[in-house]
């Protein structure tokens, strides 16, 4: 991790770069140089500081975006309703500013992929920055199709996944990739890419999940999924509703967020048949099912 969690006693969060050796707020000026995560500081003013590795969550929340991210609670949905697992390969677009991009880099692992498709370079270049501070990516890594004045690209540290291949390109056009174990969709015009997405997924495993903002949205991604020969199509929205405790009692809290979106998931249909005689063939070879 190249960052440190800063956390005061009121609980505000500061992420800073790991090489900063002195931090300041109106709770007091702490002294950081060789200080551990896992530490308690005091301030100058007494109050207590205290000094953590962050967490992905953490990150992602703090991260540069130049386009709306989509919220940890719709990425859960569609990481565990399509069963991204460790290994697989997994296609998605647009990247935006990467914050899902993070978190199924992270599902599939060392041994897995994620290729993200985005049409806007200047998102893509966010995006990078981003993964590369996850070591998602390496530093300046090459953009495929995106013509930039040669970057110096950064050398692979051991701890990182660089699990993560970038692409420019309006995936309404086109998926060049084949046998994908998952296609992520966050654009505005998902079932512009059904057809693709078909193309481009595994047929014994591919999944696929959309998130759209508005219902109408959604009916016209399950209507094209249908078209295209998905089954198991379930459309979910996740509301999140923070519960306070406290002496007094315990409620729900009357602030929250009301909407994001819709999140359909779908798998493929396996549509070749086997003739009873190959059927036959295959018990035989098998020796039965
Ligand atoms: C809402 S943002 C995605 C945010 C991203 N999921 C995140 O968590 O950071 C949608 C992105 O899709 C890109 N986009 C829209 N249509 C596209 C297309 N046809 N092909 C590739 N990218 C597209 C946009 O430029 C934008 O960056």
């Amino acid at each position: 991790m190249r960052k440190k969690l800063l956390v005061d006693e009121r609980g505000k969060k500061y992420l800073l770069k790991k090489d900063v050796e002195r931090f300041g707020n109106d709770l007091g000026v702490v002294d950081l140089k060789d200080v551990k995560e896992g530490s308690v500081l005091k301030s100058h003013k007494g109050h207590n500081f205290y000094l953590l590795e962050p967490t992905l969550y953490d990150i992602v929340k703090k991260m540069k975006r130049r386009v709306t991210t989509l919220l940890p609670k719709d990425i859960g949905i569609i990481l565990t309703y399509c069963g991204i697992a460790d290994g697989e390969t997994v296609v998605e677009a647009g990247t935006g500013s990467g914050a899902l991009t993070i978190y199924l880099a992270n599902a599939v692992g060392k041994q897995g992929k994620v290729i993200t498709y985005e049409k806007r370079p200047e998102f893509a270049k966010v995006a990078r920055e981003n993964l590369a501070a996850l070591k998602l990516v390496r530093r300046g890594q090459r953009i495929i199709g995106l013509e930039e004045d040669t970057t110096e690209e950064g050398e692979e540290e051991e701890d990182g996944l660089y699990n993560v291949i970038q692409k420019i390109g309006d995936v309404t056009q086109g998926i060049e990739e084949r046998d994908v174990d998952v296609v992520v969709l966050d654009l505005p015009d998902p079932w512009n890419v059904v057809e693709h997405a078909k193309k481009a997924l595994n047929k014994a495993k591919g999944r696929i999940a959309i998130f759209v903002p508005y219902i109408e949205q959604a009916k016209k991604s399950v209507e094209a999924l249908k078209e295209h020969g998905f089954m198991e199509i379930r459309t979910v929205e996740c509301l999140v509703r923070d519960i306070e405790i406290s002496e007094k009692g315990a409620r729900p809290s009357p602030r929250m967020i009301g909407h994001t979106g819709y999140i359909v998931i779908a798998r493929v249909k396996p549509e070749e048949c086997i003739k009873k005689e190959e059927k036959q063939d295959l018990n035989g070879a098998e020796g039965g099912i």
